[in-house]
């Protein structure tokens, strides 16, 4: 199934080719039919040990890494940085040399500084141990398993037999919300520009600077990258909207004048969505500041919300990916 797969660690998506999209959809797709089965594992990882090291807080992502892992039958170690040595004064980079002693083949690492995990990576390639190391969010940089996850939900959504890249080719994708900070939104614009999707970013000017506009391939086939800094004209014949949240404890400036007033310009509530498709539907990677950045009754709308969906989608993509990666040094 992955005859192709030649990367080794998941740090980001700025290079991925339109291959590697679709061998991730294709291995995520078939993990979801394992996951309708009555026995939801495969053996596909057993004797591997897979360890998470979040130096920063999280539900959806470190749960679905987690159960991931176990339903490929790994050998899972959790570090909790409240808890460890790093209290002690111990170097992260110490703590991955630790756990690689103990025999770790995979790292699934997140950190409040970007560059933490690719640190990481390079460390381990020097050292020649064959570790692979997957991005779980680094700073305001990427979080390419969460894109990843968004894509199949959205190609899911247009082909569940068969999600592939090229279902996305030329549809309006608006991103709302506090895209400064945003490592979702950032390997979201890869992704989706590299589908040939149409990206229109939509935020208030101090959440959204210009320099975003650069954010695309140097591709002819890749979508177009646009900016609004009023959201009607984002979601005017919008296929699908992704709004963020808005990212209270990365902000060190005053870049808001009140929560209210960012609601009553760019929360998405039903009635904005009357400029977008019929069908349109709202993304939300979670976790989401209700009434805030979307409307607490739109997020509970199962026909329009694909949030739960997102949250379902996510273990067979993060199943995919340590499989993919997992499996590498097999073909060697
Ligand atoms: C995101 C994150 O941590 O970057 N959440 C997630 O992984 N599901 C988005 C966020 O924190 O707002």
């Amino acid at each position: 199934m992955n005859r192709s797969w030649t990367r080794s660690h998941i740090l980001g998506l700025a290079d991925w080719s339109a291959h590697e999209y679709n061998i991730v959809l294709k291995t995520a797709s078939s993990f979801r039919e394992v996951l309708a089965r009555r026995t939801k594992k495969v053996p596909a990882l057993q004797g591997q040990v897979i360890t998470t090291l979040f130096f920063e807080p999280s539900t959806r992502t470190r749960s679905s890494f987690e159960l991931a892992a176990k339903r490929l039958s790994a050998d899972l170690l959790n570090f909790a940085p409240g808890s460890s040595s790093l209290t002690k004064g111990e170097t992260i980079l110490d703590t991955a040399k630790t756990y690689l002693a103990m025999g770790t083949d995979i790292m699934v690492i997140r950190h409040q500084q970007s560059g933490v995990p690719h640190a990481i990576a390079a460390e381990m390639d020097r050292l020649g141990t064959g570790v692979s190391i997957l991005n779980a969010g680094d700073g305001q940089h990427e979080h390419p398993s969460q894109a990843l996850l968004d894509l199949f939900t959205l190609c899911s959504l247009i082909d569940s037999e068969n999600p592939h890249l090229e279902l996305l080719k030329e549809k309006k994708i608006a991103i709302v919300g506090d895209i400064l900070h945003s490592r979702v939104a950032r390997s979201n614009i890869w992704s989706l520009t590299a589908a040939g999707a149409n990206v229109h970013l939509a935020g208030p000017p101090t959440l959204l600077p210009e320099l975003f506009a650069n954010f695309r391939l140097d591709e002819p086939s890749s979508g177009l990258v646009k900016l609004h800094w009023d959201l009607e004209s984002a979601l005017i014949e919008a296929d699908f909207v992704m709004t963020l949240r808005l990212q209270k404890e990365r902000m060190t400036d005053q870049l808001l004048p009140s929560l209210r007033e960012y609601h009553q310009y760019y929360g998405i509530t039903r009635e904005r969505l009357a400029y977008c498709k019929p069908d349109v539907k709202v993304l939300h990677p979670g976790p989401v500041n209700r009434g805030v950045e979307i409307s607490s009754e739109l997020m509970d709308d199962s026909k329009i919300s694909l949030i739960s969906a997102q949250v379902t989608s996510g273990v067979a993509v993060r199943m995919a990916l340590l499989y993919l990666i997992g499996t590498l040094r097999d073909e060697d």
